[in-house]
């Protein structure tokens, strides 16, 4: 793995760092990505029977036991190198009054875990599910369920706190990350195939504004050719090893 000179420059001048996320960052914990061709969720299952509103509509109770098995899946997951090396890049940056904020897609709350503190929930979270009637929102830690879907107290069924195709991102995280976007001079791309929006079109906003771009990926995706600096490979060997290069943590 090749840590170029230019790039660790770049990091340890960086004044406001934006790091956008997606699943491939929790795949060394043992979660299943979506778009991997033979164990991606999506290959496996079919979207828009389980992560539509109106799946959920038609059959409540399959949809609720597919997003709980996920709950036990993320229950018995621990955060890996990629997601420490994040938390420490974040800590190194505060102690030099530098700007971070992390962008994810993911609703496993491994960054959290892992004790990375701004962390903007562009997806929403497994962890919280809101009443379809009466709008409460209740964070269930307890898997798995004993009924499907859960019941609110006020008889309403409870749905993942999740961003199902065809719905918008909560307007304060978006605005959140345009916030982020609109100040950082160093944008990172990690663990995503970069093909869903809006967060797929994030980097093109901090290139706009002159960002130095970096994307850690296994696979190549449609940004891998308009980084400056485009790292293949897994997340949880090539971040703790920028860090430690970087920052010597
Ligand atoms: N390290 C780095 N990258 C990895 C690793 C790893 N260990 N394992 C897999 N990857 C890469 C894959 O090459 C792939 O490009 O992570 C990417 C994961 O892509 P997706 O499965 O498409 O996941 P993501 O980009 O997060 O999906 C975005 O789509 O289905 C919706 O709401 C869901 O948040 C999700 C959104």
């Amino acid at each position: 793995m090749v840590i170029r000179d230019d790039l660790v420059d770049a990091l340890q001048a960086a004044r406001a760092v934006v790091v956008l996320t997606g699943a491939g960052v929790s795949a060394e914990s043992g979660i299943p990505t979506f778009r991997d061709a033979r164990e991606g969720l999506w290959a496996k299952y079919d979207p828009l029977e389980l992560a539509t509103p109106e799946a959920f509509d038609r059959d409540p109770e399959t949809v609720a036991r597919w997003y709980d098995w996920r709950r036990e899946k993320c229950a018995a997951a621990k955060p890996n190198p990629a997601h420490r090396a994040l938390a420490g890049l974040e800590k190194q940056l505060a102690a030099r009054e530098r700007g971070f904020t992390l962008l994810t897609q993911n609703v496993d709350r491994l960054h959290q875990a892992a004790g990375s503190e701004n962390v903007v929930e562009l997806h929403g979270t497994l962890w919280v599910w809101r009443c379809t009637r009466c709008g409460v929102e209740h964070e269930e830690r307890d898997v798995p369920f004993r009924e499907y879907p859960p019941r609110c107290a006020c008889g309403g069924a409870r749905r993942p706190g999740v961003v199902w195709f065809g719905e918008l991102l909560p307007e304060q995280a978006l605005q959140q990350a345009h916030d982020a976007l609109e100040a950082c001079d160093f944008f990172f791309s990690i663990g995503t195939s970069a093909v869903v929006e809006p967060a797929a079109s994030f980097i093109h906003a901090a290139r706009r504004r002159g960002a130095k771009t970096v994307e850690i990926n296994r696979d190549p995706t449609p940004i891998s050719n308009a980084v400056d600096w485009s790292m293949p490979g897994k997340a949880g060997e090539i971040l703790p090893a920028l860090c430690k290069r970087t920052f010597a943590i």
